[in-house]
Order: structure tokens, then C-alpha cells, then sequence
């Protein structure tokens, strides 16, 4: 029975092709930073408190202006075809149904358009289903545009520009497994450029990209913008100086340098540099309804997942992300109710404890 994201974890890995499994699971070297995100979760621990008539818990947020009726968001995952035939629209159906925004990878296999179809009217009370779209910072700035263009015309509500790969993350297993291509028939929709012909670009990931390219991009959309992958306090503050909207705390799952800090470690420190000014979503190893309380509690506005999201897609396409969604939520209700909280507003960090060893 699949009762938690553990279970999803296990019988994906039994049925994925142990090239895909690896290619989901794996991060960057010695995947010190893949385990520290979620070790780091373990290593909290909760301290409630007790009647306060909390019968009622509110569960849903608004970031930047998008609605949301959980906190936990869809991070941005490549390459879901590779996973099931439908690929993003099986995801991104089970993100409108569970009310949730789901961050659109510019590395998907299906248009951000044909994901906006799909999903018209499927959000809050017959609205668009929330989606924000990920943006690699092309060198081509050009391109770069018509990618912007493009994801606010099919109605994204904010971008994500993920800013933690002036190169790729050196990922082992995919080297070992010789996984270098998406395999015949299958492309990034949005790296298809129509001045080319319809050619298929590599996605760049440029060392050339610097802050003015996000002034660059600032000057161009009027999209709140949120920074993914900026996990040093003094980037906080200058992501806040550079006008940017909101930070995705994120170290990419540890798929880019291994041994960054784990991100619910590097909350209270980010949380400190932008002094409210800016919201925080928080990413890398939420795998139960109590981190979300934890990162909730630390400061976070919301939190994203990414591979449980990629495990629930190979399980059971649509379906089996719904059920993902869903038990999440239930897990979150269930800590917010005996922590004794009448919502995910107002959580506080005494709600946090790290012990300390020896005592
Ligand atoms: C990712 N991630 C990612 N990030 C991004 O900005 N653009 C992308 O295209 C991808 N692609 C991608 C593919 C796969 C298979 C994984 C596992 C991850 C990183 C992702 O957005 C997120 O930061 C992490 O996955 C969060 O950590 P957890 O939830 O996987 O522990």
C-alpha cells in the first residue's frame, strides 16, 4: 500500500528502468548534499504545544501573488516523458486537482503551452491552474526572451531562474549508466528554436551569467521573479538589491557541488539576511508532512519537492502524483494538529528543536 513518500521511493525503483531510477535518485559526487537534505530533516525535532483548541487548520498559502491550498509545491523536474507517456500534463493535472503550483522545468518534454492547456480551468473556482516556469539564463539573450515570452503569454504567474549552474553537476551515475541524451523521440520543447529551423539547443548552462543578467531580466518581465540555487546569506541580500521578487532555497537536491550544507540547516541564516523582505520557498529532502512543519516554522513561505514528485509519476502517472499530493497534505494536517496550530500562518521556531548531543 502506498501510505508515504518512503513507499513510492520503493516500488518506483522496482519498476523504473535502473537507469532512469538512478538518474532521479542520483546527485552530484558523493552525494553528500543528496543525503545531508534529508538526514538533516531526521536530525529536527518537533516540540508542540497543547490545547489550543485548534480544531480548525488552515492550509493554504498565497506567494507572490499565486494562490495555493497547500504549501507544498511542485519543484522543477526534467524530462517527464521519460516516465510516462503523457509526461508533464500527467503532472501537471494532479498539481491543478491538488490546488498546487507546479514549477514548469524549461528542460520539460512537453510546451509550457500544451501544460497551460491542459490545465485551463482546472485551478481555484474554474482560474488557470497556478504555474510558474524555470528559466536557465541563456547566454543568448534573445532566446532567452522569446523563453519569457512565451511562459507569460501561456499565463505563468512568476518565474524561477535557477542560478546554482554555470556548469552541470557531475553526476556519476549517469555517467556510469552512459545516460548523456534523452533517448529517439523525445526533446526539450522550449529549446526548440523556430529561427532555426525548429533545432533542438543544448541547454545552457553558462559560467557568463552574472547579476546583470538578472537586472537584464528584471528590466524585461514584470513577473515576480524568484532566484533558485542562491544558498550564500550575502547573495540573499543582493538577490533582495537586484529587485528580485522571492528565493527558491534550493541546492538542487545536491545535484550540483556536492557537500553544500543541507537547506533546512541554511533556513535560519537565509531567513536572518532577507528580514521578511522577500518570501523564502525551501527544497531538497521534504519527504513528510512534519518537514514541512519544520521548514514552515523556520521561516519558509512554502516548500517545493522534487523527486518524490518523479518517483509518484513513474508509479502511477496522474494518479499516483494525486495520491503523492494527497497523503502529504494529510501528513501536514495531522502535524499542524497536534503541534497545535491552527494553520501554516504563524508557525514559530520554538516549534524547533535540534538536539543537542552530547547533553
Ligand atoms: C531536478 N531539479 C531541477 N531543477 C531545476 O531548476 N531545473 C530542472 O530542470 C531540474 N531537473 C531536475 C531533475 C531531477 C530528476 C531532479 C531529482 C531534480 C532540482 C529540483 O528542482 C529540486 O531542487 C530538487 O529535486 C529538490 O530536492 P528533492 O525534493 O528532490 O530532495
Amino acid at each position: 500500500m502506498l501510505m508515504t513518500v518512503q513507499d513510492f521511493e520503493t516500488t518506483a525503483r522496482t519498476r523504473l528502468d535502473p537507469v532512469y531510477a538512478d538518474f532521479i535518485a542520483g546527485g552530484a559526487g558523493d552525494e553528500i548534499t543528496v543525503r545531508a537534505n534529508e538526514e538533516a530533516f531526521r536530525r529536527l525535532r518537533l516540540l508542540p504545544r497543547v490545547l489550543r483548541g485548534n480544531a480548525e487548520r488552515a492550509l493554504d498559502i498565497t506567494v507572490l501573488g499565486s494562490r495555493a491550498r497547500t504549501p507544498i509545491l511542485l519543484s522543477p523536474t526534467a524530462f517527464h516523458k521519460l516516465l510516462v507517456e503523457e509526461g508533464e500534463l500527467a503532472t501537471a493535472r494532479a498539481a491543478a486537482a491538488a490546488g498546487t503550483i507546479m514549477i514548469v522545468s524549461m528542460a520539460s518534454t512537453v510546451a509550457v503551452e500544451d501544460i497551460a492547456e491542459a490545465t485551463r480551468g482546472a485551478g481555484e473556482g474554474g482560474d488557470p491552474a497556478p504555474l510558474w516556469f524555470q528559466l536557465y539564463l541563456q547566454p543568448d539573450l534573445e532566446f532567452t526572451r522569446s523563453l519569457v515570452r512565451r511562459a507569460t503569454d501561456a499565463g505563468c504567474t512568476a518565474l524561477v531562474v535557477t542560478v546554482d549552474s554555470p556548469v552541470r553537476g557531475a553526476h556519476e551515475r549517469d555517467l556510469r549508466n552512459g545516460f548523456l541524451d534523452l533517448p529517439d523521440g523525445l526533446r526539450c520543447e522550449h529549446m526548440v528554436d523556430p529561427c532555426e529551423g525548429g533545432r533542438v539547443r543544448p541547454i545552457a548552462m553558462s559560467p557568463e551569467i552574472s547579476w546583470t543578467h538578472i537586472d537584464w531580466l528584471r528590466g524585461i518581465t514584470s513577473l515576480p521573479i524568484l532566484l533558485k540555487g542562491a544558498v550564500h546569506p550575502e547573495d540573499a541580500r543582493l538577490a533582495v538589491r537586484h529587485g528580485v521578487d522571492g528565493l527558491l532555497l534550493s541546492n538542487h537536491g545536491g545535484r550540483q557541488l556536492d557537500t553544500v550544507p543541507a537547506t533546512i540547516e541554511l533556513l535560519p541564516e537565509i531567513h536572518a539576511a532577507v528580514a521578511g523582505r522577500i518570501p523564502i520557498v525551501l527544497d531538497g529532502g521534504v519527504r513528510r508532512g512534519t518537514d514541512v512543519v519544520k521548514a514552515l516554522a523556520l521561516g519558509a513561505s512554502a516548500v517545493g519537492i522534487g523527486r518524490p514528485v518523479m518517483w509518484a509519476l513513474a508509479e502511477g502517472g496522474e494518479k499516483g502524483v494525486r495520491r503523492l499530493l494527497e497523503l502529504l497534505r494529510e501528513e501536514l494536517d495531522q502535524a499542524l494538529a497536534l503541534c497545535g496550530a491552527s494553520g501554516v500562518q504563524g508557525l514559530t521556531p520554538d516549534l524547533v528543536r535540534a538536539p543537542a548531543w552530547p547533553p
